[in-house]
């Protein structure tokens, strides 16, 4: 299988509470390459044109809101089977949910604050990273 490129994002609840090198330990452990990592803070517009798919779901004001309350960390990830592999370290959304060693299970404290994103489709992979990197930062 040909190596895959997702994108992840540290969310600002695990970044305001510390979890960075603990959350790309976890990555590392996991063997992804990150190939392009920047740390940012959101503007409400820019997080609701990331998360546009979601736009009239009833969450999406307290999504954006959450998304641009502080900083992010903005990563593309690479892996064999990137994609599933990064969804399956994370865990369900929900941390209740999700599997014990799963990050979200582990570091999560709600539906909303759950840590980290990941992408959940190859379409929605190329959106995403082209969202936040320009191709010279992707080599
Ligand atoms: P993400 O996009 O952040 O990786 O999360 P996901 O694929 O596991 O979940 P998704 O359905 O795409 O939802 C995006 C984010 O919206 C928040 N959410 N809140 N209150 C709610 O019922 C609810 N449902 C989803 C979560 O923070 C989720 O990560
Ligand atoms: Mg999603």
């Amino acid at each position: 299988m040909a190596l895959e490129r997702t994108f992840a994002i540290i969310k600002p609840d695990a970044v305001g509470r510390g979890l960075q090198g603990e959350i790309l330990s976890r990555i590392h452990k996991a063997g992804f390459r990150i190939v392009a990592i920047r740390s940012m803070r959101l503007t409400k517009d820019e997080a609701g044109g990331f998360y546009a798919v979601h736009k009239e779901r009833p969450f999406f004001g307290e999504l954006t809101d959450f998304m641009s309350s502080g900083k992010i960390i903005a990563m593309v990830l690479e892996a064999e089977n990137a994609i599933a592999k990064w969804r399956d370290t994370m865990g369900a959304t929900d941390p209740k949910k999700a599997a014990p060693g799963t990050i979200r299970h582990d570091l999560g404290t709600s539906i909303g604050n759950n840590v980290t994103h990941g992408s959940d489709a190859p379409d929605t992979a190329a959106f995403e990273i082209s969202y936040f990197f320009a191709g010279h930062e992707l080599i």
